[in-house]
């Protein structure tokens, strides 16, 4: 009878620190993929960017969509997006920019130098904002347009801007910036020398402060850590609750043999 009694108690212990290191082995072995460093980037399975949808919802952006959609560039670009390893960096001025466009105007162009106009803002390679600082010692840095068509960059401790004689702007925020697409929002529609010619008009520059908004890209770390950390002392928690219960069944085990 005693014998019994032990060897029941005895099994039921064994079974539960069996159970309790299995479970407190299951957390351990999950958390090595939740690493502390940045993860890599998601692997490069069905990557479609729809940059027409991007547009319609970020923004306002229509104008600018509309004249992409009126030449065909949207097409050109897409294909970019969608079949090339260099990717796409396209800087989006807002319906704003081309309201408070008055002179150059666009009205007076041709189909051809719409379109490009249109090439003009965009380059053919995905550059993440960290990019730009190298890209600034490249410049002038020919666009999408090819050639005559170029862009010069500036990184002033981080602000990043363009000039195209025509426009200075700074980069005021990323819209969107994943290989192989970045998105980033300009206050000024891009006029090249290479259509309105170099004799420009000098500006009565009033400077308007550059709000530069933090890029979209940034925080995300910040919060992975705090969910890293939280995630490792839950298990250190659930390998104490098991260490206590059982403990609790060794003694209550014991308990019973001598009672
Ligand atoms: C892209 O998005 C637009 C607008 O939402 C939609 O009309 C179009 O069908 C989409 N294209 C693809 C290939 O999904
Ligand atoms: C881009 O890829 C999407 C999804 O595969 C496809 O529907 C669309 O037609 C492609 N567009 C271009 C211009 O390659
Ligand atoms: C556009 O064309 C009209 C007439 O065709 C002309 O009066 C006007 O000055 C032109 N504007 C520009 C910016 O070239
Ligand atoms: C930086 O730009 C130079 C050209 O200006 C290029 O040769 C070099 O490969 C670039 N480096 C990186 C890390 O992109
Ligand atoms: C761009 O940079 C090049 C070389 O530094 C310079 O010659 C050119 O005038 C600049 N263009 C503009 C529009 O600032």
């Amino acid at each position: 009878m005693e014998k019994v009694r032990f060897s029941m108690v005895f099994m039921i212990s064994t079974t539960l620190l069996l159970l309790c290191s299995l479970s407190a082995y299951a957390q351990t072995a999950k958390s090595p993929s939740i690493s502390p460093t940045p993860a890599p980037a998601p692997a490069p399975a069905p990557n479609f960017v729809n940059l027409t949808q991007l547009l319609t919802v970020a923004g306002p952006f229509h104008t600018f969509l509309n004249y992409l959609e009126q030449t065909k560039v949207i097409d050109t670009f897409q294909n970019q997006a969608n079949n090339t390893e260099e990717g796409i960096t396209i800087f989006v001025p807002k319906d704003d920019a081309f309201k408070s466009l008055k002179s150059p105007s666009l009205s007076n162009l041709t189909q051809d130098q719409l379109k490009q106009l249109m090439l003009f803002h965009a380059l053919s390679h995905y550059y993440s904002l960290s990019d730009f600082k190298n890209l600034s010692q490249g410049s002038p840095v020919v666009t999408y347009a090819g050639g005559a068509y170029t862009l010069n960059f500036t990184d002033d401790s981080g602000a990043v801007s363009l000039d195209s004689g025509w426009s200075k702007t700074p980069i005021s925020s990323s819209v969107f910036s994943t290989d192989p697409v970045a998105l980033y929002q300009v206050d000024k529609v891009l006029l090249p020398e290479a259509i309105f010619g170099t004799d420009i008009p000098p500006t009565p520059v009033p400077a308007p402060a550059p709000d530069v908004m933090p890029a979209a890209d940034t925080p995300s770390s910040v919060s992975d850590g705090g969910k890293t950390s939280s995630k490792q002392t839950n298990s250190s928690h659930r390998i104490v609750r098991c260490a206590w219960s059982y403990l609790v069944w060794v003694i209550s085990g014991v308990l019973v043999l001598f009672l």
